[in-house]
């Protein structure tokens, strides 16, 4: 079912609703593995760490919402539910219970490590077909890379 005519040609509406639909479940994911650890972590730095992560929460949901209605707009459904989230993330399952400070941090390292090779792909795939997606990947990109940095230095 059509609804919204897609301001684009077939071929690229196609490149670009598969990495809209791609980061909407990577970013989805991050917020909840981002809240797994919130509320698990334990050990010295369980304060800054516990707070650093609902940072990474508002930036996944903000940046969820982004991709999500971007999808609309260009007249793709997005698809955010759990199951579709649960077989398509880029980021790898979080072990139940509670994470040690560190291993909390280097949870997120890897998450947001992988989050962010996956939307440089998109970067690359969008920038010809729909530069107005790509320039909302670009954006999303930089955010993540800034969280991604003070992670590392977290446990440099
Ligand atoms: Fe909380």
């Amino acid at each position: 079912m059509y609804v919204v005519k897609s301001p684009l040609p077939d071929a690229d509406l196609k490149t670009v609703s598969e990495a809209l639909q791609g980061a909407l479940v990577d970013l989805v994911d991050l917020s909840l593995v981002a809240k797994q650890i919130h509320w698990n972590v334990v050990g010295p730095r369980f304060r800054s760490v516990h707070l650093q992560l609902d940072e990474v929460v508002d930036t996944a949901r903000q940046h969820s919402d982004t991709v999500a209605e971007r999808a609309s707009t260009l007249g793709v459904s997005p698809d955010g539910r759990a199951g579709t989230v649960a077989s398509s993330s880029g980021i790898g399952k979080v072990a139940e219970g509670w994470v040690k400070d560190t291993d909390a941090v280097g949870t997120l390292v890897d998450a947001l490590g992988a989050v962010i090779t996956r939307m440089r792909e998109r970067v690359e795939a969008t920038g010809e077909p729909d530069p107005v997606s790509q320039d909302i990947f670009i954006q999303i990109t930089a955010d993540l890379e800034k969280h991604h940095w003070m992670f590392q230095a977290e446990n440099g």
